[in-house]
Formats: structure tokens, sequence, C-alpha cells
């Protein structure tokens, strides 16, 4: 079905609606695992559910890859958060929320802000017990950095730039000698089990691929969903290779709400290397004093806003995309030549850029944005539920209405400790009701008809296409092409049938790809990181602070309405989101 090019919606493609599951299978015939909880990520957000969950009943965690390759392990700035020393040098958690509203451009759900802000010292001073080794001055005090979007130095890092990766060795320590938690690595999830296909339908637990065992059917009483990560929808990205978009398509197949797809955050500067993948040059440099240069050498920022070279990220990564086009070349410049200690103080940065022969003392770093965040994704209220009973969501997965339009750096480790402990403890609570029932599930699925694509040709096509048309700077003649290029992959791709984990993720991939760009033709208003070149009408600009919510299979999305909370210092007014649509059933269904 082809959608009409003069309609601002979108028809429904009957491509990625008609599939339920990816693959055929009956679960009576294949090996059967029970758990109370199964979490389905490791990143932040699923490990510190997972502690959680593990207070009351057995948990298994699913990790893609092994248990440290996650969006989580490649963080480099740190975790904002404001502690008592912070509050007594005139920063203030007040000011952390406000800081939050601003870069969220209007469309933060001020509840979802307010709650994640005044939890996250209580979560940072629990994980600093548990060992993570926050970097420190010669005293013993926690260092803090400043990132673009914060008004005050309150962004805790380890290792310099190697936040994630201490946070990560902490929590799989932590989730590893816990006799309730069993670790599968390289386990991939294929989709979520639902008692009938119908959305709405109790989640029951997953489908999971292992290369060596093959298919298992895991039974869970709850499902957190905590496989988040899309960067690699997008041919410039920060993320790391799993980051393949599995989370939102898998939730979207089993009736999950999905939420402001349209918001996908590029990170200003990646280090622009030809033919290389970008790694990202993490904001803290910037926040260390670093300018970005146009190609004469000199700063363009200031000219653009107050904070200059620490704006909100959609600013700076309009600004550097906007003077690429205007000066030509692939890139601008980072300087970091003024800054002392730059390889004490950015290890791993320092490490990367020298392996390109790039001395960040003497030379200008090449820099360019990249995808780096989902914004969007499975609705979620402030204890996690999802519409999908059973279904918990937490991570780069959901969206809970902290990030609105634009997420502020560094609080997406934050989210995932605060809301992994949420849902953590909801689902030790659920595990009372005891195990779920094993449903006889069967998927059956007709031969196509249809020829077959090249499935890396499709991929690397798709991620050009995406970033060339649902990139940084939009519009509607562009997003129609994308659109019409993915319907037409999807026609060739979503209807096979595929063994193996490359098959599946360009599926995903394709699916979430055309929630984006579907969702980015209905938003005709500029916000956050969802840029358009064209003016709003007046009554475009009117729903402009609305959540839109997708379905599977529902033709029109819904707007939630929003209501103006005065004093705010955010561009626009402050989304307060109306009760999720939270199914009444999620604590006692089977
Ligand atoms: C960075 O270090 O710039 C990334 C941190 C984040 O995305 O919050």
């Amino acid at each position: 079905m082809r959608g009409d090019a003069r309609s601002p919606e979108r028809a429904l493609n009957s491509n990625f609606e008609s599939r339920r599951y990816l693959i055929p299978f009956r679960t009576g015939l294949l090996p059967q695992i029970f758990c109370d909880t199964l979490v389905l990520g490791s990143g932040v957000a699923g490990l510190r559910s997972a502690i959680g969950a593990a207070h009351n009943g057995q948990v298994i965690v699913c990790a893609k890859d092994k248990l440290d390759v996650t969006n989580t392990a490649w963080a480099q700035g740190g975790v904002a958060t404001v502690l008592q020393r912070g509050a007594t040098e005139g920063d203030s958690i007040e000011s952390h929320i406000q800081d939050t509203l601003t870069a969220g451009a209007g469309l933060c759900d001020l509840e979802a802000v307010r709650l994640i802000c005044s939890k996250g010292p209580d979560r940072i001073n629990e994980i600093i017990d548990w060992g993570m080794r926050f970097d420190r001055d010669s005293e013993g005090h926690l260092l803090r950095g400043r990132e673009g979007g914060h008004n005050a130095h309150r962004v805790y890092h380890a290792g310099g730039d190697a936040t994630g990766v201490e946070l990560q060795r902490t929590l799989i320590e932590r989730t590893q000698s816990h006799e309730n938690i069993r670790l599968f690595d390289q386990c991939f999830v294929i989709d979520l089990l639902t008692m009938s296909p119908e959305p709405g339908s109790p989640v029951l637990g997953a489908m999971t691929w292992h290369p060596k065992y093959g298919l298992q059917v895991i039974w869970s009483r709850t499902t957190i969903l905590a496989m988040g990560g899309a960067g690699q929808l997008f041919r410039e990205t920060s993320n790391p290779r799993v980051a393949t978009a599995d989370g939102i398509a898998i939730a979207y197949r089993a009736g999950a709400q999905l939420a402001d797809m349209e918001f996908v955050q590029f990170h200003p500067t990646t280090l622009y290397v030809p033919g290389a993948a970008r790694a990202l040059i993490s904001e803290a440099v910037r926040g260390e004093g670093a300018h970005l240069l146009d190609h004469a050498g000199n700063r363009f920022m200031p000219a653009i806003h107050e904070l200059a070279e620490l704006a909100p990220r959609d600013v700076v990564a309009r600004a550097i995309v906007r003077q690429i086009a205007q000066q030509g070349g692939k890139h601008v410049w980072l300087d970091c030549r003024h800054i002392k200690h730059f390889p004490e103080r950015f290890p791993g940065i320092y490490s990367t850029l020298r392996s390109f022969e790039i001395d960040p003392g003497e030379d200008l770093i090449p820099v360019h944005p990249a995808a780096h965040y989902t914004i969007g994704g499975v609705r979620t209220d402030l204890q996690t539920r999802t519409n999908v009973p059973n279904l918990l969501a937490i991570g780069e997965v959901s969206c809970t209405g902290l990030h609105g339009a634009n997420r502020l750096a560094s609080n997406s480790l934050l989210e995932g400790l605060v809301m992994g402990a949420i849902a953590g403890e909801q689902a030790a609570v659920r595990a009372d009701a005891g195990p779920v029932t094993p449903s006889s599930i069967v998927s059956a699925i007709d031969e196509s008809g249809h020829a077959e694509l090249d499935l890396d040709d499709v991929r690397s096509s798709l991620r050009s296409c995406m970033w060339i048309n649902a990139g940084v700077e939009r519009n509607r003649t562009r997003l129609e092409d994308a659109c019409d290029m993915l319907d037409f992959w999807a026609r060739y791709t979503l209807d096979k049938v595929f063994e193996t984990p490359d098959g599946w993720e360009v599926q995903n991939m394709l699916t979430t790809g055309a929630m984006i760009t579907r969702a980015a033709l209905h938003r005709t208003c500029s916000i956050g990181t969802h840029t358009l070149d064209s003016e709003p009408s007046d009554q475009d600009r009117s729903r402009c602070f609305e959540h839109v919510v997708w379905t599977r299979g529902v033709e029109h999305p819904k707007h939630t309405p929003s209501i103006s909370v005065p004093g705010s210092k955010s561009s626009g007014s402050v989304a307060v989101r109306a009760e999720p649509e939270v199914n009444p059933s999620v604590s006692d269904s089977p």
C-alpha cells in the first residue's frame, strides 16, 4: 500500500503490519526455560533491573553479544546528577530539572523529569557502594565535569572518558555474583511471545536464538525490555554494531505503543576519518573548553547560542551541519590544543586519536555529527509499565518522557539506573503471583512468492537512506522518498523467513526505520532533534507539544494532550502526559 504524497498521513503498509512473528514455530516442540523475570538487554537499565528483581524470584538476563557489548559500555561523558556537594556549591536538583526541560524543547513530561532527577543521587550513591570507581581528586572528592545544556558541573565520570565501561563492569560483577540471576550471552531475542497475536495480549516470555543451542522458549511472569539502541539505522553513528533497533521492533510486533519515534539524537562530535567507524568525541571535551572551528579557523558557535559550544546537542549538531553546507567539505574542526592534561582526562579518546596519528595537543580534530540516541520508544508510565500486560520497558528502548524532544547530555545512564531500579521492584512484587502457565503458541508463515534482495545491500542502502533523508535536517520530499524506499525493501525482505541474526536484524531495522520516517512525516513542526526546512501552519504549531503514539495495526496515531506549565525556561510549554494507557490487568494477568 503506497502513501498519498499530498497527505501528511502515511498509510499503513501491510508489510510492516501483518507479520506478528519473524519465524514460524510451535512452542511445544522447542526447549523450554522458566523464570520469574526475564530481562532482555544487558546495559545499565537491564542489569540494574535484574538486581532489583532478584530480591524475589529467579531472573534471566539475555545479552545479544557479550554482556558488555552495549551502548552503556560506550558511554564516555558520565552520569548527570546533583549530589549533596553540588547542592552546596550553587547547583540544585531543581536546576538539573530546569536544564533537562530546556534541552527537551517543551516536550518533556515534568513528572518523569522530577522523578528521575530527584532519585538520581540515591542511585549514584548506591552504585558507589557497589564498587563503582568514579574519578576523584587527590583529597578523594568526586570530580564533576560539564556537558552541553548543563548550567553547572554535575557530570560524574570514571576512567576519564570510560564511565560506561566502569558502570558496566560494576553491574556485571554484581549480577554475576547473585545466586538468583542467570546471565545468557550471545542470546538473540527474536520476538516477545504473547498469548494471542492480537495487540494487547499478555507477554509470556520470549523466543530466543543462541548460536550453540538454537531456538529456545523462555517463559516468564514479567518481561523487562531493555534492548535499546538503534544507531545502526544510520550510516553515521556513534553506536556499536549491535545497536540494530531490535527492541523497538519486537515491542511493536507485540502490540506495544511507541511514542515520539521521530526524535533521534545526533551527537555533534564524532571523529570524521573517511572509511573509519565514527568514534565518539565526548561532549565532556567541549565541557573542558574545546572549541568548534570552521575551515577558516573561526569559532562559529558563539554567534548561534549563548552557551556557545555547550548549547544543547540539537543546536550544536544543526549548526555543524549548516556550517558544512555553507563552507563545503565533510566536517568542521574541534580545537583542543589549549586543553591541558588531555591524555589524562580523556585517555580513551586520546588513544583513538593517536591511532589515526592525530595529536590533540597540536592538531585540530575533524568532527561531524552522527546518530547517537533514540529518544522515542516504547511508551511507559513512571512505574515502567507499558500498555502490554506483563511487559515493562526501560532505558533507551523506552520513552518515559524524560528526554522530551532532545535528551540532555548524560541523563541516559541516570535514567537507566533510576528506571531500572523501579522495574526491578515491580518485577519482584509480581513474582509473588507464581510462574506463568506455558501456552501452546504457533506461528505459521506463508512462503514468500517474491524475489530475494541482497541482504547486505539492503542494510547498507537503508543506513544511507536514513542518514540522507531522515538525518539532522529533514524535509517532506526526502522523508517521502525514504518511506517509499523502505516500503520497497520491506516488500522483498519482511516476507522472508531468515534463520540467523543478520536477517532478523535487517527486518527489525526496516520496521524501526519505517516507524521513524512515518513519525517524522507526521510531525510537521520543527522541535528539538526533529528539524524540518518548512514553516508549520498554525494548526501544526498548535500540535507541536503533543506526544504522538503509534500502535501496530492502528491507522492513525494517537495524540496525547499536553498542559502548559508556567515558569519553565524551556522554549515552549512543558508537556504533562495524561495517564498512559497501561492495561489494568498488568499486574495480575497470566
Ligand atoms: C558524550 O560523552 O558526549 C555522550 C554522553 C551522552 O550521550 O550522554
